[in-house]
């Protein structure tokens, strides 16, 4: 089968594979439909992700059809259209049973990382039961392929950890596809404000056009006092981190409402300072999380129901043949406006 492997830092190739076995009794093999491409795939191409070992195939996003499964799976059979979550969760560990499945010791973040993912024709899925979902008769696969990862991060790690609630503020520093994820469900709970900040002025556009009610280009870097402006002086209920580097943790640290409530979504590869000096009394939390999709279920039925419409995030779309080009496309987002690329199997 045809797959992109990673091969190093800065190096991947669109190239043959052996296609995946059953060799768990829990396993699916799943011929992908659709699959995309996430900022963490460019995160492992810079060499941040020592887990991810050069040989892989990458991926961890993704829509497809069960082709085999293993003697133990019960609740998929061949032929079920399936949608893939981004986290592997047995289910049954101690971690599993308290709802967090990233940190499932047998499963968690693996896919396209410690084992081969989805950015292929076939991918081998452990601990199919719990990792799986299906697809619903009628359903848009395209706008499902959201869900694998983007929806249910940016509404847990951001919306939910944020305490976002009637009346709140809150700001999302980062428009990428996480931070307007997060912008899209955070509406569910009816904010007064949400202020986006980036330093790419199509991707403001795009969050004034899905709901944000202030966006701010952060590039003069006064960025925290505009949201002092626009918050009175007060600064937000949630300060919400989608970027992952230490200028945008310190803006939230900058721009947090005493009482208030920093969520970290982004992946740091370096460490950031944290002013206790400042904010020792200002009766604020920190949050972190590596998404657990203990949420897509919820999320799915949104998506289902109309409540959120995540295609929104849709720029490109390409063939499988061509992911390196959709890779090309990815990278240079500010210069192709790309959000969300759908690779089609
Ligand atoms: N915690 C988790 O489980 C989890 C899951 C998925 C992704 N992530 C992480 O979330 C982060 C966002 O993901 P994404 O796919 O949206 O990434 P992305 O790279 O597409 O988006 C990041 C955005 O930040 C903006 N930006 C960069 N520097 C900035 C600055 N100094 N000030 C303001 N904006 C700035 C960029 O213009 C871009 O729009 C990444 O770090 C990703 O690895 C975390
Ligand atoms: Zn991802
Ligand atoms: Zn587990």
């Amino acid at each position: 089968m045809k797959a992109l492997v990673y091969h190093g830092p800065g190096q991947k190739t669109f190239e043959d594979q052996p296609k995946p076995e059953i060799r768990d009794a829990g396993d699916a093999i799943v011929r992908i439909t659709r699959t995309t491409i996430c900022g963490t795939d460019l995160h492992i191409l810079k060499g941040d992700v020592p887990t991810c070992a050069p040989g892989r195939i990458l991926g961890h996003e993704g829509v497809g059809v069960v082709e085999t499964i293993g003697a133990g799976v019960t609740t998929f059979k061949a032929g079920d259209r399936v949608l893939i979550s981004c986290i592997t969760a047995c289910g049954r560990c101690a971690y599993c049973r308290r709802g967090m499945y990233s940190h499932c010791t047998t499963g968690g973040w693996i896919l396209g990382n410690a084992i081969d993912g989805t950015q292929a024709e076939y991918v081998r899925i452990p601990h199919a039961d719990t990792s799986l979902y299906p697809i619903p008769e009628g359903a848009d696969e395209e706008a499902l392929v959201m869900l694998s990862d983007i929806l249910p991060t940016g509404f847990e790690c951001g919306v939910l950890n944020g305490k976002v609630e009637p009346g709140s503020s809150v700001a999302i520093v980062g428009a990428g596809p996480i931070g307007l994820a997060t912008l899209l469900t955070a509406q569910f709970y009816s904010p007064a404000e949400i202020i986006l900040i980036d330093l790419d002025d199509n991707r403001l556009d795009v969050a004034g056009r899905f709901g944000a009610t202030h966006v701010i280009n952060s590039a003069d870097g006064k960025a925290a006092d505009a949201v002092m402006v626009l918050t009175g002086g007060r600064g937000v209920d949630a300060a919400i981190e989608a970027v992952g580097i230490p200028a945008t943790f310190r803006l939230c640290q900058d721009i947090v409402a005493p009482g208030g409530v920093i969520a970290n979504i982004g992946v740091h590869g370096s460490k950031v300072d944290l002013h206790l000096e400042r904010l020792w009394s200002q009766n604020i939390s920190i949050t972190t999380q590596l998404v657990d999709t203990v949420t897509t279920p919820m999320l799915l039925k949104t998506v289902q129901s109309k409540t959120i419409d995540p295609k929104r995030l849709i720029t490109h779309r390409f063939a499988l043949a061509d992911i390196l080009d959709a890779y090309s496309t990815f990278e240079r987002a500010a210069a192709t406006q790309a959000l969300k690329v759908i690779i089609e199997a």
